[in-house]
């Protein structure tokens, strides 16, 4: 019997992998959940793999330069990104996704192909003509549609102050100067829109979460909506 995948998506500073790392805990340490007795995947993309590895190197010594519009002038720069996305993807779906899905697990990924159509679509505008769909173009002859999307909608300029004070606390600051905070809130301005579109073209698909609210709140609802959807695809 085959799996079932479901994607959390959502601009960077909407909440979801806390949500996500929550869920988790809270099945691994046996607490009664709505959704208990099934046989549960976490992943990510990026992976931790080698692919997600030169990732996380990249946008680091880019991230000092902040991403989107600032190096959107730089084309092999964000052809190089999608395509270390892409090629992560690759290696996850075939050596995570698929066999858990084989096994009949429900896997949650912490990211997926639509990140790539969201933010690449948002990178690679002015670079390729129609960028969002170009991107989901590259993967139909070979990935896999998610079954269900939740999909964390936030106000981008509260997504930037969240990513802001995280990152103070952890001391690893790269936004502390107004014109970079700027920019970081136009892109991911961009990105959210890109998001959004998505999800009123596939409303069977997505299930959009208001993330602007307080986390326990938030993950109230991404519990509700998961027990929801996973009785919606039991199998007799
Ligand atoms: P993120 O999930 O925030 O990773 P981490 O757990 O390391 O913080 O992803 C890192 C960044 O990569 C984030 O800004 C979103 C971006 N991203 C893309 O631009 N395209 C993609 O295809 C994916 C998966 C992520």
């Amino acid at each position: 019997m085959r799996g079932i995948l479901i994607t959390f998506e959502g601009i960077d500073g909407s909440g979801k992998s806390t949500v996500i790392a929550e869920i988790a805990r809270k099945l691994a340490e046996g607490e009664r959940l709505p959704f208990r007795g099934k046989h549960f995947l976490f992943t990510a993309e990026p992976t931790e793999g080698e692919e997600g590895h030169l990732i996380r190197e990249k946008l680091k010594r880019d991230s000092q330069t902040t991403r989107g519009q600032a190096s959107r002038t730089r084309k092999a720069e964000q052809l190089e990104e999608l395509f270390l996305f892409m090629a992560d993807h690759a290696h996850h779906l075939e050596e995570t996704v698929l066999p858990a899905l084989e096994q009949g697990m429900v896997v949650i990924s912490d990211r997926y192909s639509d990140s790539r159509v969201a933010y690449q679509g948002a990178t690679l505008q002015g670079i390729v003509p129609h960028p969002l769909e170009w991107v989901r173009e590259l993967h139909r002859p070979w990935s896999i549609v998610p079954d269900k999307t939740i999909l964390f909608s936030i106000d981008p300029a509260l997504a930037v102050e969240r990513c802001l004070s995280r990152s103070e606390e952890t001391g690893t600051s790269q936004m502390s100067k107004d014109p970079e905070k700027f920019e970081r809130e136009e892109f991911l301005k961009e990105v959210a829109e890109n998001f959004d579109r998505m999800a009123k073209g596939e409303p069977e698909r997505f299930v959009t979460i208001d993330a602007n609210c307080a986390k326990a709140e938030i993950l109230e609802e991404t519990m509700r909506v998961l027990a929801e959807l996973l009785s919606e695809t039991e199998r007799p």
